[in-house]
């Protein structure tokens, strides 16, 4: 069956799939026939997402790229979601889960001690700021992010014994029944009912849309000033909560950064008034935004941190790290059978000592400056570019229709038909890019923390490719 194609197991570097990735461009004819496509759109669940919006299958992967069942080979800007902070395959995450395996280490242990779980959490607490490491418990999760996410929520009303949850527009926070309580996008919540019921969602100062219609940095302003307003009146409807819970930059929300400016002024307000923290770093995390995490480069020392994705080097893991003055539950309050995932800590391990020992965050901030500047060149070509942002490696381009009414602040609106032609594009081009934001119009970058100029100038390529044929 695979006769004619690439053996990507007898290419060693990136740099010969380089070779092989520029000869592959050219439009590519999707095929949903194709039998693994068929059999599992046959036999999974309406429910499923990123296989509907990929038709391709994929069977190998080595660094930014990946290979599909028919030899066609991709750059890969999704990296599983911002789980691969190395890529796909890196040989050091390899070497770490080999170890393993060849030492005959438990493959899961439940939260039972081992040597490797001592190891990993040693080396998350020195990537930690000192301050929030050396005051810190850490709650080994279920490995989603949204398990973390009900963890962190459940700490944050237990210890404090209140019931209410401050949430942002924008936010997202996972699908699990409370997590999806506390995510801002009311397409998925709108058939569930009955979800958290005491959750607020405050208004997140998303500049460009901004939601108070002034825009700029007085948006950031307004949204303190509001906040805290909610707090102090005693007529403003709504108790002090359990908690807060917040991304620095939004990702699914549309790659909203938030500025270091407003980060200070909420965690000013949560202290004035006592209230827990929580900063979701679960897409943020191991260094996607330049700093190991994201709250790190605003200046505050948050009271409950949400980690996963890339912190299990590519497998499943997730945990919080809370200040050790909320420990205020019991055995068993937070349990689930996979917290002990040792391939995944070995992984970990490997990935946060790889980032550290070769200043891949210098990397993470050259490429992403890169990336932001070209694509504002970019912005200045085409007009259906309204916005171009983004923090380190986690970028953002949101397409508007350049045809349509502004807002009062002169904004264009959204343009998911476009947004979506671009993304098919790329594919067909070699490139897998997700989609985010206000009407999933926001075309977004996760590539690996470890590309190239080289990589990304042909990432820049190919979207200019893409979006001259549409403007
Ligand atoms: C900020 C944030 N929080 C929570 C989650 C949920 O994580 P998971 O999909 O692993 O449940 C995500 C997933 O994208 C996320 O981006």
């Amino acid at each position: 069956m695979y006769d004619n194609f690439i053996k990507l197991e007898e290419i060693d570097s990136e740099n010969k799939l380089e070779e092989l990735w520029i000869n592959s461009i050219k439009p590519y004819v999707f095929d949903r026939d194709e039998s693994f496509i068929a059999t599992q759109e046959k036999h999974e669940s309406n429910a499923r997402t990123y296989a509907r919006k990929f038709p391709i299958s994929i069977r190998k992967g080595l660094g930014i790229y990946v290979e599909d069942t028919k030899g066609k080979i991709f750059m890969d800007c999704l990296a599983g979601a911002g789980t691969l902070a190395l890529g796909h395959n890196h040989p050091l995450v390899i070497e770490a889960l080999r170890d393993c395996l060849d030492n005959q280490n438990v493959l899961m242990a439940l939260d039972i001690s081992t040597p490797v779980k001592d190891r990993f959490i040693n080396t998350l607490l020195e990537n930690l700021p000192k301050e929030f490491a050396d005051n810190c418990k850490l709650q080994f999760c279920s490995p989603s992010g949204a398990d973390a996410v009900e963890a962190a929520i459940k700490l944050c009303k237990i210890a404090t014994g209140r019931s209410g949850v401050f949430s942002f527009t924008g936010g997202y926070h996972g699908m699990t029944h409370g997590a999806l309580s506390l995510t801002a996008s009311k397409a998925e919540k709108l058939l569930v009912s009955n979800l958290m019921k005491d959750v607020t969602f405050l208004p997140y100062p998303y500049n460009y849309r901004c939601p108070f219609g002034i825009g700029g940095d007085a948006c950031d302003d307004v949204s303190l000033h509001y906040i805290e307003n909610i707090l102090k009146d005693s007529h403003s409807g709504i108790n002090l909560p359990a908690a807060f819970i917040l991304e620095v930059v939004q990702g699914e929300g549309g790659v909203i950064v938030s500025s270091d400016k407003w980060i200070k002024g909420i965690r000013e307000i949560t202290q004035r008034y006592n209230i827990p923290l929580i900063i979701d770093e679960v897409q943020t995390g191991v260094g996607r935004t330049g700093t190991m995490f994201a709250f790190e480069a605003s200046g505050i020392i948050p009271d409950i941190i949400v980690i996963s994705k890339a912190i299990g080097g590519s497998l499943p893991l997730s945990l919080i790290a809370y200040d050790k003055k909320f420990d205020k539950w019991t055995a068993g309050a937070h349990a689930g059978t996979f917290r002990g995932n040792q391939l995944a800590m070995n992984a970990g391990i490997a990935v946060l000592d790889h980032i550290r020992d070769n200043n891949i965050l210098d990397n993470v901030k050259k490429q992403g400056e890169y990336f932001i500047n070209e694509l504002n060149i970019l912005k200045q070509k085409y007009s259906c570019i309204g916005e171009v942002r983004g923090k380190g490696l986690m970028i953002g381009i949101e397409i508007v229709d350049p045809l349509s009414s502004k807002d009062n602040l002169g904004i264009f609106q959204t343009n998911y038909e476009l947004s979506k032609k671009i993304q098919i594009s790329c594919l067909e081009n070699g490139l897998i890019v997700e989609l985010g934001g206000r009407n999933d119009s926001v075309i977004r970058l996760l590539p690996p923390l470890t590309i190239t100029n080289k990589q990304a100038k042909n990432i820049i390529g190919i979207l200019n490719n893409v979006i001259k044929e549409y403007y």
